[in-house]
């Protein structure tokens, strides 16, 4: 027997399939919208219907055919990515049509699951879109990398490159919870005025418009780094080393500024800079935290209802602008987390 929402069933699902390896920055020709009949469940499995989908820049990565820390997209196959959806068909016991989840289903509209990696929402304690970002991978990256990685004590200096995105905009406010002194480094005026003004940064600054950064950091930084977190790599991170301070400590979390390189970026020779200033820089995956995820959740959540740590969502509507939503990530498009919204949850 099999349950279903009073959604109807749908016939066709819609799948984005990688086309071509992009050359530098993607477009979205490297992307092609496929459609397949939605299969007809077997004993235990559910039907999801995706409502939001997250774009990430570890996606560029995914998509170059080497294999990093995981395997290669190849071309014909969906795109990976986490996913948020609504249970609309259910031969499974423990799940029931109109039930919401988080998993990693991939660009489709639709999912056909055994039930198993998903993560049931409730969307009574948070939005559901939150298990995208603040309360998903982006906040567990920041949590467990400025916490566990970086080690900020109070009254340090936390310095936070790609400062505007999911994952930089929570790491600034982190340091600031924690007693550190926060600064951040984004690309617009505007995302500048945001950490300034809402979120509390005690100093940033547009490194798009800004010609020295060493000078830029100095200034930002009277009393030297103490911990970076590094979102981005390149000239940014360069311009950090001559501000550390002894004892530094570096999380190495993000290199987007070399994800759509066609040669190697050769930079500053840095590791003199962590022996004269006895510093540690270390790179971490967010899933070496899994186990402890519970716990990132929970302190979270708790900051946000206690008013401490505020999160912003730029959400694009539609399942079709899914590529265009991806490329805006990596062209700086996005302050907070990028979201694409495909369906709204319907009434179970
Ligand atoms: N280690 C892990 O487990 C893990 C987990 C999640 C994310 N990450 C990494 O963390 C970083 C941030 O991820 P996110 O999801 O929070 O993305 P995000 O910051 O929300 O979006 C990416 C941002 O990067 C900035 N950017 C793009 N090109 C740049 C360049 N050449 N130089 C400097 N900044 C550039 C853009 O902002 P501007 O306007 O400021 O340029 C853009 O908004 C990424 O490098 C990602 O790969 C790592």
């Amino acid at each position: 027997m099999s349950a279903t929402s009073p959604t109807q069933r749908p016939s066709v699902n819609r799948q984005f399939v990688l086309a071509a390896r992009p050359v530098g920055m993607p477009r979205e020709s490297d992307f092609t919208l496929t459609e397949w009949p939605v299969p007809s469940l077997g004993d235990g499995q559910i039907l999801l219907r995706t409502l939001f989908l997250s774009v990430d820049p570890y996606m560029r990565s995914r998509i170059t055919g080497i294999r990093t820390y995981a395997d290669p997209v190849d071309i014909g196959q969906r795109m990976i990515g986490g996913t948020v959806g609504q249970v609309v068909e259910s031969r499974n016991v423990k799940f029931r049509p109109g039930e919401l989840y988080e998993g990693y289903w991939g660009w489709q509209e639709y999912a056909v699951s055994g039930g198993e990696k998903l993560r049931k929402l409730d969307p009574a304690l948070a939005p559901v879109s939150t298990a995208l970002g603040v309360l998903g991978m982006p906040g567990m990256t920041a949590y467990f990398g400025l916490l566990d990685i970086c080690k900020p004590q109070p009254g340090e200096t936390v310095v936070v490159s790609g400062a505007a995105g999911a994952v930089g905009s929570l790491v600034g406010q982190i340091a600031r919870i924690v007693g550190c002194r926060a600064v951040g480094i984004a690309g617009t005026d505007q995302k500048i005025a945001w950490l300034l003004g809402e979120l509390g940064f005690d100093a940033a600054f547009n490194y798009k418009t800004t010609g020295n950064y060493v000078e830029a950091l100095k200034n930002a930084c009277p009393d030297g780094i103490d911990c970076y977190f590094d979102n981005v790599g390149g000239a940014i991170t360069d311009a950090v080393f001559p501000v550390l301070n002894t004892k530094a400590r570096i999380a190495v979390c993000g290199q987007i500024s070399q994800y759509n390189a066609q040669k190697p970026d050769l930079g500053l020779r840095c590791f003199i800079y962590l022996l004269t200033k006895q510093a540690r820089a270390e790179g971490f995956l967010v899933y070496q935290f899994a186990e402890r995820y519970p716990e990132g959740i929970a302190q979270m959540s708790k900051w946000i209802n206690e008013g401490k740590l505020k999160y912003r969502e730029q959400i694009v509507a539609g399942f079709e602008n899914t590529p265009r939503a991806f490329i805006g990530v990596l062209q700086g498009d996005n302050t907070g987390k990028m979201l694409v919204k495909a369906a709204d949850a319907s009434a179970a």
